[in-house]
């Protein structure tokens, strides 16, 4: 069985549902099993949730979602990784998991393992681009390779506010979170996790 694990950090649920497209997607894959994992939360980040109704709505919506190990990327054969935007870079909260890895990086465990990348942001132009490119870069120290949107997919060309980008798949939220994933959007993130598992699958061979 090939392991595909979908990852995502989501406060306010938008990249939760990038990240069950993506993992919808991926699951098409004959002999994928999907793994969706959140990353752990910052308890003192916990506990402004606990005064934040939307954010506590969110937080229960994903109880039941296991937290994502070291052990959980170790045993995956391709992994999807989502965060939302802070200031053009990814969560502190997704940073930290991936600062837990320097055992896979010394044994180069990670290595040869397709990645792929989402993103949400609050405004058209709050830095997805930036998220995505930045979050590359631990990924490539870890000898993944790095898996885009290719522009055949005809979600990919357009000029009105949404999603859209080579480099990962991505939503805007809206300054107040107010704006939900567009149908396109969520096209490009069952595309990502499809083109993740058919890529991990073509590499086992
Ligand atoms: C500290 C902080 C910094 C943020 N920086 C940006 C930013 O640079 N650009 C932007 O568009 N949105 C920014 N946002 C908004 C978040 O990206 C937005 O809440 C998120 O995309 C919603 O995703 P979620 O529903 O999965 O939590 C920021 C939010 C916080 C809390």
């Amino acid at each position: 069985m090939m392991k595909i694990l979908v990852v995502y950090y989501s406060m306010y649920g938008h990249t939760l549902k990038l990240a069950q497209a993506v993992a919808k997607g991926a699951s098409k894959i004959p002999g994928a099993e999907v793994m969706l994992r959140r990353v752990q939360e910052f308890e003192a980040v916990d506990q402004i949730i606990d005064q934040n109704e939307a954010a506590r709505q969110v937080r229960e919506q994903q109880q039941d979602i296991p937290i994502c190990t070291v052990d959980d990327l170790r045993s995956a054969d391709g992994v999807i990784f989502g965060s939302p935007t802070r200031y053009g870079n990814m969560t502190a909260q997704m940073k930290q998991l991936i600062d837990s890895t320097s055992s896979l990086w010394l044994n180069g465990e990670m290595e040869g393992k397709p990645a792929g990348l989402f993103t949400s942001t609050a405004s058209t132009h709050g830095g997805q681009e930036t998220t995505l490119l930045t979050m590359m870069v631990p990924l490539l120290h870890l000898g993944m390779l790095i898996v885009g949107v290719p522009y055949s997919l005809p979600e990919m060309i357009h000029t009105e506010a949404r999603g859209g980008t080579p480099y990962g798949a991505t939503t805007i939220a809206g300054g107040k979170g107010e704006l939900q994933p567009k149908s396109e959007d969520l096209d490009i993130a069952r595309a990502l996790g499809h083109r993740v598992a058919e890529i991990a699958s073509k590499l086992r061979g």
